[in-house]
């Protein structure tokens, strides 16, 4: 095979608040899968959220879409922040990333929540309650929903309302169900679809979708669950789950109820595809301004996407193996403050410490 011929082109979007900082660790581990697994990575950063705002005024510039349809996968960190919190609805950084997903159509977003046997102490949840093994995948729909429908401010006889709309159709739920059983077929092959049928009229029809399409996967286990039940049954009995497929705005806020088992939300990558091989790969949290420009952030949820960006991306999948097998064994010795517990003889490291580490134990 000539060199060439694994040589992949990646736009960078580091965003805002800790996003800069995660992603470089990121890019570092990358540098070195490239230089271990023998293929060869160019970046191009481009500008997105708070930061596009400050130096264009809009929170997603045409010359980053432009950038981001021209390579192969695109790694972003986070964005906003209190700084750009007065800016006006539809020109907010989160409308950067809201923007980003829907002009690349990248509607199948899956975070992955797995528990480190070296972790199995920092997650809140009792040892006994989280089983032998934790590997739950939430798919969740990324460009409908209630983040994409009909919305407003008005005014009527004096009195200020707002509404947002929850609206899909049969094709938006027939495609991200079909993710969620290909997926569970490689896995344990159960899908929980979660929704809240029992009150709204679209999740009626989730339903009745997803039940229609589970008849092409005879082999997978199909089990409907109402979303307040969910958030508790996923502190009650997090083993239970395997893919749990569900909405926007339900799986914005279940993944990070999940990432926290795990023990931080700091460990929890995502990845956001379309139906070619181009994604988006960004760790599921935030901005952290609280926390950003202190060298104190988990990169691994950066990282971890970096290693998700090799697999659907690029095919790398030695590489992205290594990445995961890597980070697993950095927690055995070091911690970020987020999930560093004082009593153990885990050494306390920074952000880009940790980077270096996971990128030295790719050798
Ligand atoms: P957040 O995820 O930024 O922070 C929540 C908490 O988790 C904070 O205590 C933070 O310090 C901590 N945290 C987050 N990531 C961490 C990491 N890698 N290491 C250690 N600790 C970490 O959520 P928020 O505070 O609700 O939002 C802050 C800003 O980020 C807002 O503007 C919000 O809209 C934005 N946001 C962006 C994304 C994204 O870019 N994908 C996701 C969520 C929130
Ligand atoms: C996420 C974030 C975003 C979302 C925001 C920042 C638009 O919370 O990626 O989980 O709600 O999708
Ligand atoms: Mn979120």
């Amino acid at each position: 095979m000539r060199m060439n011929e694994r040589h992949y082109e990646i736009a960078v979007l580091a965003g805002d608040g800790i996003g800069p900082e995660i992603t470089a660790a990121a890019v570092h581990v990358l540098n070195k899968a490239a230089a271990c697994y023998g293929f060869t990575l160019c970046y191009t950063e481009a500008k997105i959220g708070g930061a596009a705002i400050d130096d264009c005024d809009v929170p997603l510039p045409q010359e980053t879409i432009a950038v981001c349809r021209k390579t192969h996968a695109i790694l972003l960190g986070a964005v906003g922040g209190p700084k750009w919190e007065m800016c006006t609805s539809n020109q907010r950084p989160e409308d950067g990333l809201l923007g980003i997903r829907k002009a690349l159509g990248l509607y199948a977003n899956l975070r992955p929540t797995v528990i480190y046997p070296a972790l199995r102490d920092a997650s809140p949840i009792k040892a006994k309650n989280i089983g032998e093994q934790l590997d739950i995948l939430v798919v969740r729909e990324l460009t409908g929903g209630i983040y994409f429908g009909e919305r407003g401010m008005k005014e009527k006889d004096g009195i200020v309302y707002a509404y947002d709309t929850e609206r899909y159709s049969v094709p938006e739920i027939e495609r991200i169900a079909r993710v969620a059983f290909e997926l569970a077929m490689k896995r344990s092959r159960k899908v929980c679809s979660v929704d809240k049928a029992n009150v709204l009229v679209s999740s009626q029809l989730w339903r009745k979708t997803v039940s229609a399409l589970a008849e092409d996967y005879p082999d997978v286990t199909l089990e409907h669950m109402y979303v307040d039940n969910c958030a508790m049954q996923l502190v009650r009995d997090p083993a239970q789950f395997d893919v749990i497929l569900t909405s926007n705005m339900f799986g914005d806020i279940l993944s990070d109820e999940a990432s926290m088992i795990s023990g931080s939300i700091g460990l929890l990558p995502s990845a956001s595809l379309n139906e070619t091989k181009l994604g988006l790969f960004e760790p599921a949290h935030g901005s952290a301004p609280g926390i950003a420009g202190k060298n104190i952030a988990n990169p691994l949820a950066a990282i971890l996407s970096a290693s998700m960006l090799l697999r659907y991306s690029l095919d790398e999948l030695k590489a992205a193996q290594a990445i995961e097998l890597a980070v697993a064994t950095a927690l055995q010795t070091a911690r970020t403050q987020d999930i560093y517990e004082d009593d153990t003889d885990i050494t306390l490291v920074g952000c880009a410490e940790m980077g270096a580490l996971v990128a030295d134990l790719l050798e």
